[in-house]
């Protein structure tokens, strides 16, 4: 739990994405295998998930893996493929009314997990607290890539004017059309970038960079990076006078 007073519990950002890095170095920082730090990376995503639910987050976007990890060792990503088959239990998620949904290329996910992963959706479609969605061979040019391909079917096939493409129609065809867009984004492990994670929904999105390795960022930094984000005049092109009304 711990103390919230630094934080103001009714401006809680209604989208919170995190890119959950630095796994290995933490792991390798103590002389382990990389694989130790991915166990306690899963550690980290269920206290964030609960404290995220606890504090009123509404959607939670978890970068897990994106297209790119695919070109790493395979012993690593199968390690990987693993880990994400052990870790969805719906314990969590049915205590904390968790509704559980993922985003990204699935067919190419093994079988098992796929399984495993859509029983976990269905269980937990009924939750109406926090929706927690972990993006899993994710990267936003395969899905902007997918959006372009799915709007010129629909002009080809004449359901759809070109003259009527706007944003929302693009909008309409990510992966992430459930959601509104994230408030605030945290990239843990000290690099600043994005490396392909939600870049089309977070053109005004409050961005936080922390140098905590995922596997030590616990309820205490998530509730700074909230504050920070707090701190923030969102203008969305409009100047502060305009926003301060
Ligand atoms: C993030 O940690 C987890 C995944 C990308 C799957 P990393 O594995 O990238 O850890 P570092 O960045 O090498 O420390
Ligand atoms: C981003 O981390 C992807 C995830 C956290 C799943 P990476 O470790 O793959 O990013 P880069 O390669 O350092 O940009
Ligand atoms: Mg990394």
């Amino acid at each position: 739990m711990g103390d919230t007073c630094n934080i103001d519990l009714e401006r809680i950002p209604a989208h919170i994405a995190i890119i959950m890095d630095g796994n290995g170095r933490w792991a390798k920082q103590q002389g382990k295998p990389r694989s130790f730090g991915h166990q306690a990376g899963a550690q980290t995503v269920h206290v964030i998930a609960e404290e995220a639910a606890r504090l009123g987050v509404k959607y939670l976007t978890l970068y897990t893996f994106s297209t790119e990890n695919w070109n790493r060792p395979e012993a690593e990503v199968t390690a990987l493929m693993k880990l994400l088959f052990d870790q969805i239990e719906e314990e969590t998620f049915m205590k904390n009314n968790i509704r559980f949904r993922i985003i990204g290329e699935e067919e190419r996910l093994p079988e098992k997990v796929q399984e495993r992963l859509n029983l976990c959706i269905e269980h937990t479609a009924g939750n109406t607290g926090m929706t927690m969605i972990l993006a899993l061979s994710y990267s936003s040019r395969w899905e902007l890539t997918e959006a372009a391909r799915q709007i010129a079917v629909e002009v080809k096939e004449g359901k759809l004017d070109v003259q009527d493409i706007s944003a929302e129609t693009v909008e309409k065809h990510l992966s992430t059309s459930f959601m509104p867009d994230p408030d605030l984004l945290i990239r843990t492990g000290g690099e600043v970038r994005l490396s392909n994670y939600l870049l089309w929904q977070c053109a005004y999105s409050e961005l936080y960079f922390c140098d905590t390795f995922w596997p030590d960022f616990k309820e205490a930094e998530l509730r700074k990076a909230i504050a920070y984000y707090q701190q923030r005049e969102r203008r969305f092109g409009k100047t502060s006078e305009q926003v301060m009304g």
